[in-house]
This record gives structure tokens, sequence and C-alpha cells, in this order.
């Protein structure tokens, strides 16, 4: 029985991390490094409190506006790019690019529109700077955006700042949202400690006035990630039931590749993954370019790359392993990537596999090791 067991469990290691990992090989190697990739009209986005208006001595922050929305990550991006200096240069090392750089995809794709196509709000031709409640990308996105930018406030790194800071509130769906870090807190307690937990930390972490680029992920380093991921998942968890609402508006292909997206960010999540912005430039090239329509069918979508075709094929089957499983699946991740000899070797095989490949069978069978001398782990780890 046991060893059924076991068995069973390797095929679904293997088969989760060849789907993923497959599609990360074939365009990743020239795609990695050199990047470039600001998110759209980075330039123009506003990156300290004082670009924002103050009015009647309140400064105030229009989160569905995208250049306002990205300034509250470009503020953070800078205010603690200081404690951050020694994991890359030109704070490409800091661990927030993945939040800022997720958002400019959403933005390119046009996932941020009004997906009932009511208004123009969104539309190249209308009001392209605009953020629609009804998108289902952007309620997610708010709680990844307005969420921790509250929780650095209540962490004190604006507590120099003169003047109050004001979100403004939305027209529509006004109760989905929170817009201060006390409304916050009523939605969802554990969600704005874990944020507000994050940001103490960073400020407690050593500034760094020389350039030290480490190795391998110092302590220090994983620790920062494992909290970020933390409070990254608590918010994807808070904000699924909330915004769910607005998968009606999309195609069923779309819905369901938001949906195995937000599942797949858990796992993810578990090897805390450096989602600086190399990495996440790197990665997010083989997501959709595009909104999925009602008759796309993943892999023979035509005109999306055959890494995107086949990352939504991966996704789909990491979310249906996952469900029919009754979450068994991310059990199996959870204790495999209990232990930092495991994490290592889960972002090992999700890097390597881009310029690699053949080292994916070997990656697999290292992790499968890791799941047997983890059997210690009981307890709740991210
Ligand atoms: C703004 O604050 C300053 C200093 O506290 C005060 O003198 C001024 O009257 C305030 N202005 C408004 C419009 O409330
Ligand atoms: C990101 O890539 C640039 C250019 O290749 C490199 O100089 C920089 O060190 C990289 N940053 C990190 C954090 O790896």
């Amino acid at each position: 029985m046991a060893g059924f067991i076991l068995a069973c469990e390797t095929f679904a290691i293997v088969l989760l991390t060849s789907q993923l990992t497959n599609c990360l090989t074939a365009h990743g190697q020239e795609r990695m490094g050199g990047n470039n990739n600001y998110p759209p009209l980075w330039d123009d986005v506003p990156d300290s409190l004082g670009e924002f208006d103050t009015i009647h001595n309140k400064t105030v922050i229009n989160p569905w506006n995208y250049l306002e929305r990205m300034g509250m990550y470009k503020t953070l991006l800078s205010v603690t790019a200081k404690y951050m200096s020694n994991f890359g240069p030109s704070n490409t090392g800091n661990v927030l690019w993945g939040l800022p750089l997720q958002h400019g995809w959403q933005f390119n794709t046009g996932r941020l529109a009004d997906p009932s196509k009511v208004s123009s709000c969104g539309q190249k031709a209308g009001d392209p700077l605009c953020i629609s409640t009804r998108s289902w990308w952007s309620c997610m996105n708010y709680y990844l955006a307005t969420v921790p930018f509250l929780g650095a406030v209540e962490a004190g790194f604006f507590e120099d700042w003169p003047f109050e800071i004001k979100v403004l509130q939305p027209e529509e769906y006004m109760d989905n949202f929170c817009y201060t870090a006390a409304d916050c807190r009523v939605l969802n307690p554990a969600m704005m400690a874990t944020w507000t937990t994050f940001f103490q930390l960073l400020k407690i972490t050593k500034e760094y006035s020389q350039m030290e680029i480490l190795p391998m992920m110092s302590s220090e380093e994983d620790n920062i990630w494992h909290h970020l991921w933390m409070a990254h998942v608590v918010s994807i968890e808070a904000a699924l039931p909330k915004c769910s609402e607005r998968l009606t508006y999309i195609s069923a292909p779309e819905a369901q590749f938001g949906v195995s997206w937000a599942n797949a960010v858990e796992f993810i999540a578990l090897t805390h993954f450096p989602t600086n912005f190399n990495q996440t430039n790197s990665f997010q090239v083989f997501l959709p370019q595009r909104m999925l329509l009602a008759g796309d069918q993943a892999p023979s979508i035509p005109d999306l790359s055959k890494e995107e075709n086949r990352v939504l094929v991966g996704l789909d089957i990491l979310y249906k392993g996952n469900q029919l499983t009754g979450g068994w699946l991310l059990k199996v991740w959870r204790r495999t990537m209990c232990s930092e000899k495991g994490r290592a070797l889960g972002r090992n095989l999700l890097e390597n596999a881009v310029a690699n490949p053949d080292l994916i069978s070997s990656g697999i069978y290292n992790l499968f090791v890791e799941f047997i001398k983890n059997h210690h782990c009981t307890t709740i780890n991210i």
C-alpha cells in the first residue's frame, strides 16, 4: 500500500513538474537575461507621495487609475530599495518587482479594461488609463496593490509624510474592497497583519551601504521571501471570493486560466521563488499575451505561442489535479518544499528548465528524495 501511494505521488510530481517545465523550455534561453522590460508607461508613474495630488491636506490616491495604482508600487519599490540593495544592482533584486510587473502584464493584455464593454474604461480609444471595477484581474490585483501599500503605511514607511493618505473608493462594488489599514483589518484580519508584518520585517532588516551579491540565498533573504509569499497567498485567498462575481463577465477559458493561475501561485509561493525584476520578466512572457476568447482551446490556440499554449495546459492540469485529489497535490508539494534543500531544488527545477531541460528528470528525482526525507514536516509551512 505504501509503495503504491509513493508510486502515485512520484507520478503526480513528475506529471506536474514536467508539464510546468516543458512549457518553459523552448524560448526561455534567448529571453533570459538582458531584460529591460519595465511596466508600461513606467516613466509617467509617480514614485513618491509628493507626486500624487494633495488636496486640503490629504494626499489622494485613485487605485482605479493605472498610473496611480502603479504609483503605489513604484513608491514602495523606492522606499524599500535600501533594504534590498545587496539582492541585485539598481534595485533589480527588490522582492516586490513581481507585483508591478504582473500588473503591467495585466494592463498590456487588456485585462484591466471593462469586460462587460458597457463603458470605455480601459479601452485604448476610450479611457485607456482607467482600471475597471468589473475586471476580475483588477479586483484580484487590488488585494496585491492597495493592501500591501496600506501595510507599508501601517508599518510606518511614510510616518514622516505630513498629510493624511486617502485611497479613493470606486463607484461600484464598494464593499468588495478596503481603503484604510483599519478597513482592511475588518475585511480580513490575517491578510492585513501578514502584510504589515512583512513591511515591519523589512524595517528591521540591515541596510546595506555597499553592494555585496550573495551567490546563495541568505537566510535573511529567504525569510523576506517567505513573508512576502505568505502575504501574497493570503491576499489571493481573501480576494478570490470577493472577486468571483466578475468571472461571469469573461469567457470560460479566461476564467479558467485566471483561477488556475491563482492556484499555481500557491505552488510557486512554496518554493520562495525570487520574483525579482529579471526572473519575473523571464517567466511572464509565457503567460497569454491577450485575453482568452470563448472558442480558445489550449494547446491549439493559433495566435498564441507554443509556450503560452503549454502553460495554459500545465496550469489546467495542476488545478484539476489538485481539485480532484482534494488538495493532496499541494500537500505533497508543501512537504517537499518544507526544507530549504527542497525549496532550492524546486526553484532550481523551475529555473533550470528554462536553460537546461536535460536536468528535468534528475531534478524530479532529487525532489522525490527530498519529499521522502521531509516526513517530519507536519507544520504548515509556506
Ligand atoms: C493644512 O494644514 C496646515 C498645517 O496644519 C493648516 O495650517 C491648514 O489650515 C490646513 N489646510 C486645510 C485646507 O485644512
Ligand atoms: C538582472 O539582469 C541584469 C542584466 O543582465 C544584471 O546586471 C543584474 O545583476 C540582474 N539582477 C539580478 C537581481 O539578478
